[in-house]
């Protein structure tokens, strides 16, 4: 693990005591349940792929998955939940620079529940950075949200419409997807099983190139190796030569 990262596994976010919002606090919070609404109606006029309560409860799920299993403690989790689950509310009044407005959107309704200063910082620079237009992972929350959030492509983000663009396509090829952290050889794997009939691997990172190289950046911040493996290939992944060092990831990868 770097030293950043270390570092900042060791910054324990507590709240004092005071006022500790969970996720389940959140997820009952009608203000909330309408914004996340409103976020999904708005992007669907404009033609994207599902960002509604699938979309915010996976990723709240994964980034919570990620933390945990790197071994963070329960509070850091938690906020790492919370922001997953609030990532996207910025779309509600515009996809660009979603970002840092939702971030400030979260700030005054987490400020109106009294949650703890420290902990909404937390919570609002993860959703502030997590998008590649801008954003940079600068904190273990932060890391694990850009993964989570970057991993959910799948066919069923597209629904029944018909395939109208690119984005569209690529989702509907992803037949089954998974994020597997291993802990042991420090790795975080996306696999992907890809309909090559749909269309091409290449429309993939036509779209997803930024990304996947975000969440190599975000890996990293974990003392971690991003691993995509599309249809058995590591298409990115560890150098040549560095593999031989490390256990085997026992997870029947073809090594390119
Ligand atoms: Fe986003
Ligand atoms: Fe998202």
């Amino acid at each position: 693990m770097g030293r950043y990262a270390e570092a900042q596994r060791k910054l324990k976010v507590t709240g004092g005591g005071r006022n500790m919002i969970s996720l389940k606090d959140i997820q009952a919070n009608p203000t909330f349940q309408t914004l996340i609404r409103r976020t999904n109606e708005y992007l669907s006029i404009l033609g994207y792929t599902e960002h509604g309560l699938r979309h915010v409860t996976y990723v709240s799920t994964m980034t919570a998955y990620v933390l945990e299993t790197l071994g963070y403690d329960q509070r850091t989790i938690e906020l790492g939940s919370i922001a997953g689950y609030l990532h996207d509310i910025g779309n509600m009044h515009n996809r660009k620079y979603h970002g840092p407005t939702g971030a400030n959107i979260v700030y005054v309704e987490l400020r109106r529940l009294g949650m703890p200063l420290e902990e909404i910082c937390e919570i609002t620079t993860s959703i502030a950075n997590h998008e590649e237009e801008i954003g940079v992972p600068v904190s273990p929350i932060c890391a694990a949200l850009v993964i989570a959030d970057k991993s959910d492509a799948h066919r069923t983000r597209v629904g029944r419409k018909s395939c109208r663009d690119i984005h569209d396509r690529v989702n509907h090829a992803i037949t089954d997807s998974s994020l597997v952290v291993n802990s042991d050889n420090c790795t975080i794997t996306l696999k992907l099983a890809f309909d090559t009939t749909e269309c091409q691997i290449m429309d993939y990172f036509t779209i997803y190139l930024t990304r996947m190289e975000m969440c190599q950046q975000a890996a990293a911040l974990l003392g971690c190796t991003f691993r995509l493996v599309i249809n058995g290939l590591e298409l990115i992944g560890e150098r040549a030569g560095a593999a031989e060092l490390r256990p085997a990831a026992g997870e029947g990868v073809t090594r390119q």
